[in-house]
């Protein structure tokens, strides 16, 4: 039985997938389609698509997300954007330290942990990604990679800002893969993070903080994942490219 003291929160990530054009008529259907959703729901979407995003998302439910943002507000950073910037259309989440960006763009813990303050000082609420891959699996370790993820994460993250943060648990071998982690294994995992940031940051922290699932979630087993104790929604990839799968998905959250 979940508490209910925390949101749902369905967020799709979008990766480098769609243009403006296409991103607006996916985030109309997706409008169309929606019926007073029980869960917040969130699109993030690449970069250049935020202005047609938000565009799109005015006048509804659907909560603007980014993929990505640098610490500092301005500079010599070819390439990157700042969480102040993001400000400027309304984007009110943020994926932080996905695990393709830490596996082909060298992000590091420690920027993982920079990104996300400087998201938090901007009020934008980061979706901070943990998760072990298949070796660390394999080898009983994935516990400890999660824990050292986390505790670098929310380095200088004071107690009272762990509200406006989320944390989602995206084990690297499930993502894309079709290889969803069962619910148990899910579970056991967010479990796992919410005792560590109770531990991190106390138990009102513990309490409030969302902790989201990503890894092959699909309209098909959305429901059984979104209906464990400690899973407070979903990041959700590829199921998240077509508006009548992620409706579903939407729907699943009860
Ligand atoms: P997937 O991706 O749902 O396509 O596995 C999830 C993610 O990487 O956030």
């Amino acid at each position: 039985m979940k508490i209910g003291t925390r949101p749902v929160i369905i967020a799709g990530n979008w990766k480098m997938n769609k243009t403006p054009m296409e991103a607006m008529q996916l985030i109309n259907d997706i409008k169309d389609g929606l019926n007073s959703p029980k869960a917040k729901v969130v699109v993030c979407v690449p970069a250049i698509d935020i202005a047609a995003a938000a565009a799109a998302c005015e006048d509804s439910c659907i909560m603007l997300g980014a993929q990505n943002c640098h610490w500092e507000k301005s500079g010599a950073f070819t390439g990157e954007i700042s969480a102040q910037m993001l400000c400027a259309y309304d984007v009110r989440y943020c994926v932080i330290g996905h695990s393709e960006r830490r596996q082909y763009f060298g992000e590091s813990d420690k920027s993982v942990n920079l990104r996300a303050i400087a998201c938090i000082e901007s009020g934008i609420v980061p979706i901070i990604c943990v998760g072990e891959n298949l070796e660390q699996r394999q080898a009983g370790a994935e516990f400890d990679t999660v824990k050292s993820q986390l505790e670098k994460a929310l380095e200088n993250i004071a107690p009272q800002q762990m509200e406006n943060v989320v944390i989602a648990y995206e084990p690297v071998w499930a993502i894309g893969t079709g290889k969803t982690a069962t619910d148990r294994q899910a579970q056991e995992m967010c479990a796992f993070i919410r005792s560590l940031v109770k531990e991190l940051k106390g138990d009102e922290s513990a309490r409030k903080t969302a902790v989201l699932y990503g890894g092959s979630m699909n309209r098909s087993n959305a429901a059984a994942l979104l209906s464990m104790e400690d899973i407070d929604g979903g990041l959700i990839g590829g199921a998240s490219l077509k508006a009548e799968d992620f409706l579903k998905i939407i729907d699943s959250a009860k």
